[in-house]
């Protein structure tokens, strides 16, 4: 297939890109590297440098070439900024969602894959987390991914156009060639192992409060190779499924703590941690079944045990200490 991936050189979309090269489909990455990094993206992928949202750029991108079907993983994605400030999430991933489903529309693109989140249910109200679960987000982000789901029921309904939406729950990991690098980095795993390389003095462990087995928080790590394989499986049954959301998370809960003694384990060196006060907004235990995604789309978690994304992640960055800047 031609494909158009939006975010293509971010830490997700860059592992989209390079299981979609490796599939053997010719892909186009379209990214602004506001976070992305231009050596993230797959040698064999075109690069175009541009703000999702231009419908200018869009117009010429999809004119060139008939594209089958758009990943679409650019986004703002910080959860805590989306409170103070959710004028840029609905912006960027609602006002600028529907210029990228418009342009489709103008060209006759039938497909998209829409990279959404956890957060679109909110506070949980039983765990695992179904498809079926309640949508009530808590923060701006979710709320903005929810509204974009949203708008794709009616598009399907009302103009055909096929969709998927992928709720990832915790993305971590790495492939060989790509994984975490952050300008700001607020994520747990990445934030572990810099304490590992001495690059911070200890991990802060925000809560150990909470009404979990050790008091600290629980969440679903998946790893970025599964996520970006759940992609493909899309591809392949979209036309079939038409519209449909589905969770994809590895269906484990995992506290802080376990990550972190993980870690300690995986790189054999001691982690120093300190306790700090809950962080706002953070949910207790988020922990999703993805039944729909392995009966539907025949997908399987390959990667995703904690041993394997933690490993995967240490291998990278002891390739690449300086991220993509080495
Ligand atoms: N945590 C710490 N110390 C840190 C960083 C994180 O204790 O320095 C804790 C958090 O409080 C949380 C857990 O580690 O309990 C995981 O935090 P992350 O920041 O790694 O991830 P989140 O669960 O907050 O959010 C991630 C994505 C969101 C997505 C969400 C869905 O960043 O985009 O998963 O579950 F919506």
């Amino acid at each position: 297939m031609n494909l158009l991936i939006t975010g293509g050189a971010g830490y997700v979309g860059s592992v989209v890109a390079e299981f979609a090269v490796a599939a053997g489909h010719d892909v186009t990455v379209i990214d602004n590297l506001q976070d992305g990094h231009r050596s993230a993206v797959p040698r064999q992928a075109r690069v175009v440098v541009s703000d999702f949202g231009d419908a200018a750029v869009l117009d010429r991108v999809l004119s060139n070439r008939s594209v089958d079907a758009v990943i679409h993983l650019a986004a703002e994605a910080n959860v805590s900024t989306s409170v103070t400030d959710p004028a840029k999430y609905f912006v960027c991933n609602v006002a600028k969602g529907l210029v990228l489903l418009e342009a489709m529309r103008r060209h006759n693109v039938p497909r998209l894959i829409f990279s959404s989140t956890a957060a679109t249910y909110g506070e949980p109200l039983a765990v695992p987390i179904a498809e079926d679960h309640p949508l009530k987000p808590i923060s701006a982000y979710g709320d903005s991914k929810l509204m974009f789901e949203r708008c794709l029921g009616w598009y399907h309904r009302a103009y055909g156009l096929r969709s998927i939406s992928l709720r990832y729950f915790n993305a971590a990991g790495a492939t060989a060639e790509r994984g975490e690098d952050r300008r700001d980095e607020t994520h747990l795993i990445p934030l572990v192992l810099s304490a590992v390389q001495g690059n911070r003095p200890a991990i802060e462990v925000f809560g150990n409060d909470y009404q979990t087995p050790d008091g600290t928080c629980v969440r679903d790590y998946v790893h970025v190779a599964d996520i970006a394989r759940a992609h493909l499986s899309g591809l392949e049954r979209i036309d079939q499924i038409g519209f449909d959301a589905f969770n994809v998370a590895g269906e484990t809960g995992h506290s802080v703590l376990e990550v972190i003694e993980e870690a300690e384990s995986v790189t054999g060196r001691p982690v120093d941690r300190v306790f700090r006060p809950r962080r706002l907004g953070d949910p207790a235990v988020l922990v999703a079944s993805a039944a729909r995604l392995r009966e539907k789309l025949n997908w399987r978690p390959m990667q995703s045990s904690l041993e394997c994304i933690l490993g995967t992640a240490w291998e990278w960055r002891l390739r690449r200490p300086r991220g993509y800047a080495a």
